[in-house]
């Protein structure tokens, strides 16, 4: 396991919303509200790793409490088009979250990954970034919208990758590629099969989550 990689803490209820959401038998609906569940929890995790400078406020009892606030800008960008599924859950949490948009499509035949599309804050560079992909396969998509953010300046180490399911082919790709860069992962699967798909996997998330199955 690479030091910079951090993984859901597992228990039933995490196991259960897996099991759901990887079963062929899901319908749309529930593979929806369950991988929405998950999302949120990674979302919550990687904002825990944004730094925090103590605050200490007033309680009605005219108290102090010692408590923390946010010391950084934020920027979610979802991978479109799978991404997008993730973004929801970032801006319930951050109101008025700033989005940037990173397109690219793997291709078919090759799984290389294809940039289309970027539209990113005038001010990315100076915001903490999180990166939002259920996927990480060969880890080719990953890396592309990467390269994108430092070419606009962004601190790698002011990214932080939030991702649902990976596997040690495409950790091992994109953390040796970015040392600097944490990620948040559900689950950490067994490999790729011949077509890069991650086994035992959830099949094309794009699909079953948009319906275009
Ligand atoms: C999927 C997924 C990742 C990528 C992972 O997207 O959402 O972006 O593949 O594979 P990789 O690590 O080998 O690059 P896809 O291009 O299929 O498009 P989609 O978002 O429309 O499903
Ligand atoms: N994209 C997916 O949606 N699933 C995979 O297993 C690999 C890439
Ligand atoms: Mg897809």
């Amino acid at each position: 396991m690479h030091p910079n990689v951090e993984v859901l803490p597992s228990n039933g209820q995490v196991r259960a919303l897996f099991a759901s959401i990887r079963s062929s038998e899901t319908s749309r609906r529930k593979f929806i509200f369950d991988s929405n569940r998950v999302i949120t929890m990674l979302v919550e995790a990687a904002l825990a790793k944004l730094p925090f400078r103590e605050k200490t406020i007033t309680t009605p009892l005219g108290l102090p409490y010692v408590g923390a606030e946010f010391v950084c800008d934020i920027c979610g960008v979802p991978i479109v088009r799978a991404g997008e599924s993730m973004e929801k859950a970032l801006s319930n949490i951050i109101q008025d979250v700033r989005i940037g948009k990173i397109l690219i499509q793997r291709d078919e035949e090759t799984a290389l990954p294809v940039l289309i599309y970027e539209k990113l804050p005038k001010d990315v560079a100076n915001r903490h970034c999180l990166l939002l992909d259920p996927m990480l396969a060969t880890g080719g998509s990953a890396m592309a919208a990467v390269k994108v953010l430092l070419d606009h300046g962004v601190k790698e180490e002011h990214i932080i990758f939030v991702n649902l399911i990976s596997c040690p082919e495409g950790i091992g790709a994109f953390c040796s590629a970015f040392p600097k860069i944490r990620v948040v992962t559900g689950e950490i699967d067994d490999g790729l099969d011949e077509r890069k798909y991650i086994c035992p996997g959830i099949g094309d998330f794009g699909d079953r989550y948009f319906g275009t199955d």
